[in-house]
């Protein structure tokens, strides 16, 4: 397993920042990036937002969204359009939003028609739950063991408990680049786990690798504290 870069940094607002400073620099050079859902990459992307208001040459994914409608508060989408879309001065060129209000099946499906000819894509944003899971690839649950389709969808295995359209593992790896945003303490075990300890089914994020490139963490001290 590739070993991963981690930067250490002392508190939640500069871990954000410095995802956000990567992210701008993405959105400058273009291509394709995948963003995480969950809370914690919120300020990540409001920094983006105001480093690089210019986003007309990227190609904006998900990893996974809640089976909910757009504009329900528990949809990643809704989260990215509130902290990055809305900011923007130029939208990217062309927004994926995974259609969770299609439900699991439906959604999965129609997420993978539209990555049909899509190839590596430039930096995936990844968080990590309390539990090691990463996107919507819930320890030991069957979406974590798929390896022929792009994505699936699955039952939730963490809060909130709706149903999930997920990114499969290999196609989250097929990456350029991979980059976890990991914050405080409840998750420095999961972060061990995934960043420093051996691959394991139990671990989602321990599997989660860039196939073509770095894999990286940026770690505020708490979630930190159990790396040796
Ligand atoms: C989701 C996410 C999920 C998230 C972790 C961490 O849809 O929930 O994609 O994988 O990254 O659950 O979430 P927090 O940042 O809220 O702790």
């Amino acid at each position: 397993m590739t070993s991963v870069d981690i930067a250490v940094v002392a508190e939640a607002g500069e871990a954000a920042r410095l995802v956000g400073e990567r992210l701008a620099e993405q959105a400058r050079a273009g291509g394709s990036i995948v963003l995480t859902g969950g809370s914690t990459p919120r300020r990540a992307y409001e920094a983006a937002a105001e480093l690089e208001p210019d986003w007309s040459r990227v190609e904006l994914w998900w990893g996974d969204e809640r089976c909910v409608p757009p504009d329900d508060e528990r949809s990643n989408y809704a989260m990215a359009k509130a902290a990055l879309l809305d900011r923007l001065e130029t939208q990217p060129a062309a927004i994926h939003r995974i259609q969770g209000e299609l439900g699991r099946d439906d959604g999965a499906a129609e997420y993978r028609y539209e990555l049909a000819d899509v190839g590596t894509f430039d930096l995936v944003v990844l968080g990590l739950g309390p539990d090691g899971h990463v996107a919507s690839l819930f320890p030991k649950f069957p979406a974590l063991d798929v390896t022929d389709r792009d994505a699936v969808g699955s039952e939730a295995g963490h809060e909130p408990f709706v149903d999930r359209i997920t990114l499969t593992l290999p196609r989250l790896c097929a990456t350029r680049e991979l980059l976890f945003l990991v914050t405080g303490e409840d998750k420095a075990d999961a972060v061990s786990r995934a960043l420093a300890g051996e691959p394991s089914p139990k671990t989602p994020g321990s599997l989660a690798r860039a196939a073509e490139g770095p894999t990286r963490a940026v770690l505020d001290r708490a979630a930190a504290s159990k790396l040796s």
